[in-house]
């Protein structure tokens, strides 16, 4: 197989959950860009739907799914109704996520605390169960956990994101040794700072702003377009000898 070959995902059945904006709708018309049929899941059918049309309207392929990650029955309809429209997934990239909170542990409350844990961490385990089955069945598959350098170094003000993000990274490593005989890889990309709803508070906070450039080597956020081409590599045969890692696009910062 060549090399411009061996990133192709035409045919491949790509989930991308939270893929209706920010990171997640890059990386869609990434994989979308390389051939995938791109399905998106998010709770609002609206961002979805709009999402779609302008996938489509650039020639890519795309569908959606409504469906809330912190349900567990919404995640198990939602792989069943991929297999069902599409066939069984090639790719499932776990991007949806949030962080609620900027507040320090002795005043985050269980709630908070469940929110962020139950989406990050816990929605993750379920579709990575879900869609691994899949995978499993068919015998083979590629998992990409989009995690944060807050899987991998402390952050501030971070506690309950930090643990769901370090959680999954960890996960993502068990997992990938279960099923690496089997033929599903499971990788984690994790990025620093990205330009995002999520960051929309930090980057033109006075102070917030200039701490996070001055630490990051690269002395800046990254756009939302600059993940996707980690998420190509570890989903298309390019990787195919790639599992258990996890890949920092984060402008140098856990590497310095
Ligand atoms: N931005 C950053 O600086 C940064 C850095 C490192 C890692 N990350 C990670 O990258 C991922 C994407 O972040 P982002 O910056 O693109 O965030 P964002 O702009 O806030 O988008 C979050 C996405 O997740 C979806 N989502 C949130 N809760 C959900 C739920 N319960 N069920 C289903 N979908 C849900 C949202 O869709 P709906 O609202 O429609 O549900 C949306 O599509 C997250 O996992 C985040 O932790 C972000």
């Amino acid at each position: 197989m060549s090399e411009t070959a061996s990133f192709d995902l035409t045919g491949r059945v790509c989930v991308v959950t939270g893929g209706g904006r920010g990171i997640g709708r890059s990386i869609s018309s990434a994989l979308a860009a390389h051939g995938a049929m791109v399905v998106m899941s998010g709770r609002s059918g609206s961002t979805l739907e709009a999402a779609v049309a302008e996938i489509r309207s650039q020639g890519g392929k795309a569908d959606f799914i409504v469906a809330d990650m912190q349900r567990e029955e919404a995640v198990v309809a939602m792989a069943q109704t991929v297999a069902e429209r599409f066939g069984p997934a090639h790719v499932l990239v776990n991007n949806a996520g949030v962080n609620a909170i900027y507040k320090g542990a002795d005043t985050t409350t269980l709630d908070e605390w469940n929110t962020i844990i139950g989406t990050n961490l816990t929605g993750v385990f379920l579709a990575c169960r879900e869609f691994g089955r899949q995978m499993l069945e068919a015998g083979r598959g590629s998992i990409i956990n989009i995690t944060s350098i807050g899987g991998r170094v402390g952050l501030a003000k971070t506690a309950a994101y930090c643990a769901s993000k370090g959680g999954v990274e960890l996960m993502s490593k068990s997992i990938a040794i279960d099923w690496a005989k089997k033929g599903v890889r499971v990788n984690c990309v994790a990025p620093a700072y990205v330009e995002t709803d999520l960051t929309s508070g930090l980057v033109d906070h006075p102070v917030l702003a200039g701490k996070i450039t001055g630490r990051t080597p690269m002395g800046r956020f990254a756009k939302p377009d600059e993940i996707g081409g980690a998420v190509v590599y570890l989903a298309s045969d390019a990787s195919s000898y790639v599992t258990g890692q996890s890949i920092g696009v984060d402008g140098g910062w856990t590497g310095a």
